[in-house]
């Protein structure tokens, strides 16, 4: 259906609208569902993964036996307080010192106290409070976590709710049976990361973000909306499949009206279904077409997006609403042409990427996602593989909006059904990103590549793909050579890990039906601004001169690609270094070398190399250093990337010759060391380009450059801040190591440093506070967040013999999104708190919670009438006596009581209050009856209350009257009952 752009909106509309959401499915305002963070607020303790006692008795006492009953630290009331309050994401592996033991998975896990050997640093637990509102009852109830490494189990009030086994895969659970509306609620999550999945840092704790979702009964599920679009012509056809399921006990019938918006939020085209009769419980699969008339596609250079709204209203009331972000484009493999974007070829330029970033391990602020791939592109890169396993959905949002193209990779592969759950959660969350345009169903899956066993999974995984997403093929990372079975023999689009092991023209000859990519390439060591390797310290050269015995320089791989358009192209390993996998070292390295970036995305010099070759700028870049103090004389390899026709290299001046560069090349020249001034001219075109290193002096300042100097005060936003020691000239001193300390001052903090040195066994993180990092090849980085208050942030940067240095940012007012409040008792107001109460009845020592004083401690007892301030009262009465301290007005008398028949707790049979002036002569004021049948299951808190027109007195009395023993139907008949009270209420 098309539509006018510019017609008058419903009102409804406009604020579907307005913001363009941050998220890919985001719920509009006004509309009936919500989705709310739980990001706040967590508090977070190591338990132990193999001493019970010191994992707050977790599997000592009895867990599953009864339901809600779990015990230790999954139940409600576990004193928390002492926790350390945390945050999310949080990632519980990057806080720990380093341990050098011989072990391969700690080595390639970045020699962290992770896994089965260190049992006091492996298992973490978090607890969160919030509060559910009584209003909220009919809706559904959903939490959902993006992503928790690993093997969590997870526990609302008590009862245990599942299991999830996934470092990578999301998960949800309906949380709607187990809340308590209008009292406390509390999610427990155990994490156990002593078993890992990669074998490269893959983190510990809740590294990504938790929500809660509130949903109509009618609604549409998590990733329930599918969207794809076909060009005809100048039209886009746009299919919109969506699910809404009805979970309630009636029939429901309603409608469902979708609209597509472009990025000015016009009207681009709508479509309403026809009444939609929903069975209770039951689902229904809406499949709309609408047109795009001249789409804007989205492209790497313009990525424009599209949203479609939709929403479910039964007559005139909205149910859900929603907006799913989409973009227009078509995407092709082909056997002779490799890749195509809307119809043009391009030339793959990818990079893998493990998830990890300096000072905060794998738990990234989401604008750090956006500070990554924004790197990325400056290179000139426009791919990403997620290896190995799906990416936070912040990561595919950044390639969404920056224009990136992803090849979105499965963890393990196979079929059985959590294999498939992991699987089936991947495509149907990410099969609506515009930049995914591949998937991966696995990598180097050693044992299986070559069989029968391993083609089947792959043809069951390939029967998956095509129900849930026919727009996309996939490719599976082999590095089995020019093997043509098990995988290789069905997958469309082979992937080859490493040409150096494969004889890739061969391959082609031999099929040259099937599509070709380079899934992994590269593997090249490097060390950011070391210039000879380092056995001892654990560095290589930063040249493009050594790769793994599988791997291959830049120059080798790219030249051999770029050579070849029948190739899709490759991904280079890797985008950015990582913590593990020392590769070709060990202790005391402890990351990676593969990068084309270090941990914190500064640039080693392959980054000029890609970026001559692949990012269409002016490049013109030298290599080393010039700061060689002691080798005055010696020969220096001077490496130059550069995409100039020509290039001619100066000393001090002197030209030491001009030099041709053959395409996809560098320059090299030897120089005698002398220290000045190496300069380099080049001329692309009519262009000339300049460039050129100098000897500086010794450092005597600090410099501060923060990526941003104005960020959203969202508690979430961050500054990536290069810290770097300057001369007297103001010069980056590339050879300085100077220790720097750091402060921050106003709104905001630090969450983590970094300086990119594979062998740095500094901390990133400081708990306490006392901030500091030693500069590695000149430089390091901070990384700083934001809280909720808008103001100046000020970094303060301090180091023994410089000059300090400050920098300040403006964390400017911002929507933050919407987010569950932890828990926070209410206090009642009443005159009757804390006053003297004398009891003339004994109360039980069973249930109280805060002695005598309960009774009027300001606090209401919660449904669960283990859940603190009740005053329980075995076959007696309750008889207590208040004392104001004074004469007092009183407007209002109430006491609550509870009835849970099954734990033979009963409501009163009635509640009388008397006034006194002196505390022995009372007069009855109000006598009130229960009027709720002691038979009525469940737990019942029922509010005995009155209002008195003109009352003045000192003492207030409170007599209920109770059941004292079980009624004949009851399993327990004639035992005596209990009275639970709490809270006497004087206004
Ligand atoms: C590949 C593997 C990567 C990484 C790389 C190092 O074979 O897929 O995960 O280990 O080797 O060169």
């Amino acid at each position: 259906m098309k539509s006018d752009c510019h017609r008058l909106l419903p009102a409804f509309l406009i604020l579907l609208l307005l913001p363009f959401p941050a998220r890919s499915q985001q719920a509009p305002q006004g509309a009936a569902r919500e989705k709310l963070s739980l990001d706040r607020g967590w508090k977070f303790h190591l338990g132990n993964a193999a001493v019970g006692k010191d994992d707050f008795d977790y599997g000592l006492g009895e867990l599953f036996a009864k339901a809600g009953e779990g015990a230790g630290a999954v139940t409600i009331n576990f004193p928390d307080s002492d926790w350390r309050t945390v945050d999310l994401p949080h990632d519980w592996a990057v806080e720990q010192e380093f341990v050098n033991v011989k072990d391969d998975g700690v080595m390639s896990h970045g020699y962290k106290p992770i896994g089965r050997q260190f049992p006091e640093t492996t298992v973490g637990w978090y607890r969160r409070s919030f509060r559910v509102p009584g209003g909220d009852e009919g809706k559904r109830l959903v939490v959902k976590f993006d992503g928790v490494f690993r093997d969590c189990i997870v526990w609302l009030n008590g009862h245990y709710l599942l299991n999830n086994l996934s470092g990578y895969s999301e998960f949800t659970a309906d949380i709607t049976d187990y809340v308590r509306y209008g009292q406390k609620n509390v999610l427990v999550v155990r994490v156990d990361a002593s078993l890992n999945e990669g074998w490269f840092y893959e983190g510990a704790g809740i590294y990504r973000h938790v929500w809660l979702m509130k949903y109509d009964p009618v609604h549409v599920p998590e990733y329930g909306i599918f969207v794809r679009s076909e060009m005809k012509g100048n039209v886009a056809e746009v299919v919109a499949e969506t699910d809404i399921v009805n979970e309630q006990q009636k029939e429901t019938v309603c409608a469902l009206r979708s609209v597509i918006v472009d990025q000015q939020n016009r009207v681009v085209a709508e479509a309403t279904s026809e009444p939609l009769s929903l069975k209770p419980f039951g689902r229904a699969n809406v499949v709309q077409k609408l047109q795009v008339e001249s789409p804007l596609l989205w492209s790497l250079e313009n990525p424009h997006l599209y949203r479609l709204i939709s929403r479910v209203s039964a007559g005139e009331k909205l149910l859900d609403g929603l907006a799913t972000s989409f973009g227009i484009r078509t995407v092709r493999f082909d056997k002779d042409e490799g890749f195509l974007l809307n119809g043009k070829r391009v030339e793959i330029q990818g990079v893998c990427c493990h998830q990890d970033h300096a000072g905060v391990g794998s738990a990234l602020p989401d604008r750090l996602q956006y500070y990554r791939i924004g790197r990325l592109k400056e290179m000139g890169c426009n791919a990403y593989r997620t290896s190995h396993n799906p990416p936070t959905i912040e990561l595919l949002e950044a390639c969404d909006r920056l224009g990136m193209l992803v090849m979105d990779e499965n963890r393990l592969m196979g079929t059985s059904p959590e294999m498939m759950r992991q699987f089936e959660t991947l495509v149907r969350r990410d099969r609506n990103h515009p930049s995914v345009i591949i998937w991966s169903l696995g990598n180097e899956e050693h044992t299986i590549q070559n069989t029968d066993v391993g083609k089947r999974i792959a043809l069951s995984l390939m029967r998956t793909l095509d129900e849930l997403d026919p727009t996309r093929l996939c490719t599976y990372a082999a590095n089995n050579g020019n093997a043509f079975e098990g995988i290789n023999s069905v997958i469309p689009v082979r992937g080859f890990n490493y040409m150096t092991i494969s004889d890739i023209d061969k391959y082609r000859k031999d099929h040259p039906d099937q599509m070709l990519l380079g899934s992994e390439e590269a593997s090249t060591l490097c060390t950011r601004g070391i210039y000879a390797d380092d056995t001892l310290r654990g560095y290589m050269s930063d040249c493009d001169a050594k790769a793994t015995s599988w791997g291959a320089t830049a120059e080798k791989w790219w030249t051999f690609y770029a050579a070849r358009p029948w190739l899709a192209g490759a991904f280079v390993w890797t985008g950015f270094d990582y913590r593990g996998e020392p590769t070709p070292y060990q202790w005391p390295c402890i990351n990676s070398h593969f990068g084309i970036m270090d941990v914190c995305g500064f640039a080693k010099t392959n980054f000029f190399y890609y970026q001559a070759w692949w990012s269409g700028k002016d490049v013109l870049h030298l290599a080393p250093h010039w700061n060689w103090k002691g080798k005055e004389g010696h020969p220096l390899t001077v490496w130059c990337n550069s995409n100039a026709d020509s290039v001619e290299l100066f000393l001090n001046g002197r030209s030491l010759g001009i030099k041709k560069m053959a395409t996809n090349s560098h320059l090299e020249w030897n120089v005698p060391y002398e220290p000045g001034r190496l300069e380099a001219k080049g001329w692309r075109g009519a262009r000339v380009l300049s460039t050129k290193v100098e000897t500086t002096g010794e450092p005597i300042g600090i410099s501060l450059s923060p990526d941003r100097v104005r960020i959203l005060a969202d508690g979430e936003d961050v500054s990536v801040v290069t810290v770097a020691a300057v001369d007297a000239q103001g010069r980056e001193v590339p050879v300085a190591g100077n220790l720097v300390r750091f402060e921050a001052e106003g709104k905001g903090r630090i969450i983590g440093v970094g300086n990119g040195d594979p062998s740095s066994h500094e901390a990133d993180k400081y708990l306490e506070g006392g901030w500091k990092r030693s500069l590695f090849g000149g430089r390091c980085q901070v990384i700083l967040q934001s809280t909720l208050e808008p103001g100046a942030l000020t970094l303060h940067a301090l180091s023994d013999g410089l000059k300090s240095a400050t920098v300040s940012l403006r964390a400017e007012a911002a929507t933050v999104k919407p987010s569950l409040e932890t828990y926070a008792v209410e206090l009642v107001p009443s005159r009757a708190k804390g006053k003297r109460v004398e009891y003339r009845h004994p109360y039980s020592q069973q249930y109280p919670a805060g002695g005598a004083g309960a009774l009027v401690d300001g606090m209401v007892g919660s449904a669960d009438f283990r859940d603190g301030c009740w005053q329980g009262f075995e076959g007696n009465d309750l008889q207590a006596v208040i004392d104001l301290s004074s004469p007092t007005k009183i407007r209002h008398l109430s006491a609550n009581f509870l009835q849970n028949q099954s734990s033979w707790v009963f409501l009163p049979v009635s509640v009388e209050f008397a006034l006194s002036d002196d505390g022995v002569k009372f007069t009855v004021a109000a006598t009130l009856n229960n009027d709720v049948p002691a038979d009525r299951e469940g737990t019942i808190i029922k509010e005995f209350g009155t209002d008195l027109p003109s009352a003045k007195a000192r003492y207030v009395r409170i007599q209920a009257k109770s059941l004292s023993l079980c009624p004949p139907w009851h399993r327990a008949a004639g035992r005596p009952c209990w009275l639970l009270a709490d809270e006497v209420v004087v206004e």
